[in-house]
């Protein structure tokens, strides 16, 4: 199929050809689904087509405000991604993890080692790492890590010390992906024993409200010594994009310490999102974790990866988890080039006082200008949310149709819906999280073009 320039229209053979291609997806959005192709993109720019309506057919350059789940860091068809790519095939080869690869020693060495990237907080010879094909399959090994701390693999049975560890705390509103519980289909009891199984053996997870210092108190006091570990987003993400209050994550980590609890922390949505490398930082320098898990960006909007950090002595049974995929060697040439490039240009660092910028033209163009769509504004770096009203969520599907006529791509939220403790009901979020190539005149352009897209919204009755 030829893709028409901007302005230039497909013709009708080919708008039923998208259409058919589309449905041949799984849909996962219930039938909500927008009606628009991507026909090819470069840098923040998607050249796209809706399929339906007057329009349909008509190619737009629509700005990308979202990175495709916040994951496209350095936009689309960077030429830093261009020559990884190629160098990776010219020079890599394949080979699994159980031999080593000179380009996985040269990423780990750079991130891990003695001079390394992240050796400040995670030092190679106290943290060792996996790699895992998605953010979901990085919480499965995150779970399978916390789990098998407490079992005893030589004597195949649990640790009698840490036998009531059986409670995991997560946060409502929490999202940490969504495959679960694949133990449950292998039949081998080398696999199975100590897993959480259906009846016998169920895990008991505890939730609590993000970011709520006095309740993450008194559930410690309480129930301390029953925990096993500890999930937490340092910016929870489909919750609405929800900052916690200053010390409240190293707070978090001081309880998990001195309760001998493993803490997680999963930041495969923050990583290299919110003017560091990792959101579990504060004034202080790093924020101690016993797993991390980065994802999205990681791979650079080219591949689909996420690495599990873990402290040395969490490890899991022979052959619990490996992976045909663990840090293969092109996805590792990838990765170490797009983290070289990120550092080299301080594309990471920049994001926090140009993130400061975005907040505040949203609040004050976008926000204040339509209160009657927007109630709060909230973020760090290039992750920020717009938490809508009452009434506007109920209009989803229609502003973000306004959105993409007006030119830009944002992403929603589910928002954490209803919380316990009396906390007031968090509605849906739009998501600003722009590729970090993003600058200040492309952020300043995203606002522009979100505000006459609301002003369209609000105009037809919202
Ligand atoms: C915080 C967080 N964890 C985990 C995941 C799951 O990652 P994936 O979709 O790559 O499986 C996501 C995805 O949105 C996420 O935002």
């Amino acid at each position: 199929m030829k893709v028409p320039a901007a302005g230039e229209k497909l013709g009708a053979d080919d708008v039923a050809r998208l259409r058919a291609g589309m449905a041949l997806q799984m849909d996962h959005y219930g039938g909500g689904r927008l009606p628009y192709v991507c026909l090819k993109a470069k840098g923040l720019v998607q050249h796209m087509t809706a399929l339906e309506g007057p329009d349909a057919g008509r190619v737009v350059e629509v700005l990308d405000a979202s990175g495709g789940y916040a994951s496209a860091c350095l936009g689309a068809g960077h030429p830093r991604m261009q020559e990884a790519l190629r160098d990776g095939l010219e020079r890599t080869g394949y080979v699994t993890d159980e031999l080593g690869s000179l380009e996985r020693t040269l990423l780990l060495e750079e991130l891990f080692g003695a001079k390394g990237l992240w050796a400040d907080r995670f030092p190679g010879d106290a943290y060792h790492a996996s790699g895992r094909n998605s953010g979901s399959e990085g919480l499965e090994l995150a779970l399978r890590l916390v789990l098998e701390s407490n079992f005893d693999r030589r004597r195949m049975a649990p640790k009698p010390e840490r036998s009531e560890r059986r409670t995991i705390l997560a946060f409502e509103g929490a999202w940490h992906g969504w495959t679960q519980g694949l133990v449950s289909l292998l039949n081998r009891r080398h696999y199975r024993l100590g897993m959480p199984l259906p009846a016998a053996e169920t895990l008991d997870v505890q939730f609590l409200p993000f970011g709520e210092l006095a309740h993450l108190e008194a559930f410690f006091a309480e129930h301390g010594r029953k925990l096993a570990g500890v999930f937490v987003e340092p910016i929870q993400g489909d919750a609405g994009i929800l900052v916690p209050p200053a010390g409240y994550l190293r707070r978090l980590a001081t309880l998990c310490r001195e309760h001998e609890v493993l803490l997680v922390a999963d930041e495969v949505l923050t990583f290299a999102k919110t003017g560091r490398f990792f959101g579990m930082t504060d004034a202080e320098g790093p924020i101690p974790t016993d797993i991390t898990v980065i994802g999205k960006s990681l791979g650079m909007g080219v591949v689909s990866t996420s690495m599990v950090i873990a402290r040395r002595e969490l490890s899991v049974r022979s052959s619990g988890a490996v992976s045909t995929s663990d840090l293969r060697p092109l996805t590792s040439a990838v990765m170490r080039s797009g983290i070289q490039y990120l550092s080299g240009e301080g594309l990471v660092e920049r994001t926090g006082p140009l993130g400061e910028m975005l907040r505040e033209r949203l609040r004050k163009d976008v926000a204040q200008a339509f209160p009657e769509v927007f109630q709060d504004v909230r973020g760090l770096g290039y992750m920020n949310g717009l938490e809508l009203t009452e009434k506007a969520s109920g209009n989803l599907g229609r502003l973000r149709t306004r959105l993409l006529d007006a030119g830009i791509f944002v992403e929603f939220m589910a928002g954490a819906g209803r919380r316990s403790r009396g906390l007031r009901y968090l509605f849906p979020a739009m998501r600003i999280a722009p590729p970090l190539i993003a600058g200040e005149a492309d952020l300043q352009e995203m606002v522009a073009r979100l505000q006459r897209g609301v002003r369209t919204f609000v105009e037809s009755g919202s």
